[in-house]
């Protein structure tokens, strides 16, 4: 069983409370919010007000991926806005050692810590840090978009880490990121994913059903 992480990137605005109900009444236990600033990826989406308005309609673990170029000032504007998670991108950062930096003021404030890779970036540098992190998100497209194919260069990472999180006996999760259906679903949970984004996939079919199809 995996957590189920539908990404309101693809929900539909117009129909904000009634999508928000479906999730609530979902198998879902997160919800991904995929924060861009149109500088670290070629796409903008949106700022800490969207959470406080998710926190007013749900109960749902707020999983806020912020793929910007400056982390380290994002993550509190969204820990400051109910984020119960924050990754933010190895990528953004000079060094692993900034990064370990910023998952441990991320963690004293109560929240938990996570690091992404974009499909180019290799998980081996994580390895000796994994028990700074609770989640690494791998993820199976170039971040920015919705709805493009997954890329299965996800999968090998997916298993090399789940070995190293298990040789180290740390409690990292795995969360997979992009193109995710029934199907590349299936084989991230078998390659030892634990949580799921799934964006489009949930939300241009009934939530309920697409969401338990994932589980
Ligand atoms: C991509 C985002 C994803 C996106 C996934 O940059 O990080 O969370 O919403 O969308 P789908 O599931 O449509 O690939
Ligand atoms: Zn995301």
């Amino acid at each position: 069983m995996a957590i189920v992480a539908p990404s309101v990137l693809s929900l539909d605005f117009s129909d904000f409370k009634n999508q928000v109900e479906k999730l609530n009444s979902s198998e879902a236990e997160w919800i991904h919010f995929d924060v861009m600033d149109g500088h670290f990826v070629p796409n903008l989406t949106f700022g800490p007000d969207i959470l406080k308005a998710f926190k007013k309609s749900s109960d749902l673990f707020m999983d806020v991926h912020i793929m910007v170029s400056d982390p380290v000032f994002f993550s509190n504007v969204f820990i400051e806005n109910g984020a119960d998670c924050i990754t933010f991108h190895l990528e953004a950062l000079e060094s692993i050692e900034k990064c370990v930096e910023l998952a441990r003021e991320i963690r004293k404030k109560g929240v938990l810590a996570g690091i992404s890779i974009k499909p180019k970036t290799s998980c081996e540098c994580l390895y000796d840090v994994l028990n700074e992190f609770d989640l690494v998100l791998v993820m199976s497209v170039e971040p920015g978009f919705g709805g493009q194919k997954f890329d299965d260069t996800a999968l090998d990472k997916i298993r090399k880490l789940k070995e190293e999180i298990e040789k180290r006996n740390c409690h990292t999760l795995i969360e997979v990121d992009g193109g995710i259906n029934q199907a590349t679903g299936l084989l991230c949970k078998n390659a030892g994913a634990d949580v799921l984004v799934a964006g489009s996939y949930v939300f241009k079919q009934n939530i309920v059903e697409a969401v338990k199809t994932l589980k």
